[in-house]
């Protein structure tokens, strides 16, 4: 699918991979671009940086069905469709089996990354599939192309992250069923597992972390930059013939267990 005048939801769009990513398409693609998040000053801000006659932002939360019902009127009412939905909001929250005293964690804390990261995911990606089944195919047929944002914890999760890998691994799973299902609409759908980008998400760990993880990626040794990202996006928005699969992004990296 061909982004130019094509209209892009990215949830998570105020901050990071997502923002970064709404930029480029935007101002190097000739897409149009929803901004759906919870962060409403920031999401103001990209959208006074890109022009309003190009960005929209919605605050929006992944995880209620009536939020997102909210943001998608109001993104048809300004643009009137849908074309590429590219699900970025997550979150990291640490979530330990046992604490030290070797007591069973609350299942809360792993619930609330589940419904932000995997449950979020599936809200929206549902939602957009309604609009974009509705849109003219194109020359190849295509009416849609959904980009899902997991992780390499999907693969090597390291110690506190089972519920983070679980969702992402929920993520990488939905790829296959999702892709067989809307299919029939002319619609794609592909998941991006990223290592290491210096995002607020990874700025905001302590420098030796970051240090350490950066240790890991095997080649090259350092942060993936904003740019690799929204190229994938592109790619994975253009190239018709890739469908149901997820693309890890991490130069080799392979986390070890902490
Ligand atoms: N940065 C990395 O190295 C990295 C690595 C692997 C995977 N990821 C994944 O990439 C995605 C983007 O991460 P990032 O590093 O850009 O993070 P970020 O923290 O910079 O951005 C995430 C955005 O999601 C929004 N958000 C959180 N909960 C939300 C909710 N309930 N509803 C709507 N918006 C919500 C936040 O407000 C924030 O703006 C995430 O899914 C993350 O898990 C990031």
């Amino acid at each position: 699918m061909n982004l130019q005048d094509k209209i892009v939801v990215i949830t998570g769009g105020a901050s990071g991979l997502g923002r970064a990513a709404a930029e480029y398409l935007a101002t190097k693609k000739g897409a149009k671009v929803a901004l759906l998040d919870l962060n409403a000053k920031a999401g103001a801000e990209t959208v006074a940086a890109l022009g309003e006659d190009k960005a929209i932002f919605c605050q929006t939360d992944v995880t209620s069905e009536e939020s997102i019902d909210t943001s998608i009127s109001a993104i048809m009412a300004k643009f009137g469709a849908i074309h590429v939905d590219i699900n970025a909001a997550g979150i990291p929250l640490p979530c330990k089996i046992l604490d030290k005293e070797g007591k069973a964690t609350s299942l809360e804390k792993y619930a609330t990354v589940i419904k932000v990261n995997l449950n979020g995911v599936f809200n929206v990606m549902a939602k957009c599939a309604e609009q974009m089944a509705k849109n003219q195919p194109d020359e190849k047929g295509e009416r849609g192309v959904v980009i899902n944002i997991s992780s390499g914890a999907a693969y090597e999760g390291q110690i506190g992250q089972s519920a983070y890998s679980g969702s992402k691994g929920g993520v990488n799973s939905m790829n296959m069923p999702a892709a067989r299902e809307l299919a029939k609409y002319g619609i794609r759908v592909n998941s991006i597992a990223p290592g290491l980008f210096g995002t607020p998400m990874v700025k905001s760990l302590d420098e030796k972390v970051q240090k350490i993880l950066i240790s890991m990626c095997e080649a090259p040794k350092r942060m993936g930059e904003m740019v690799e990202f929204s190229h994938t996006c592109i790619y994975l928005v253009e190239n018709s013939y890739v469908n149901g699969r997820c693309l890890r992004l991490d130069a080799a990296t392979v986390m070890q267990a902490r």
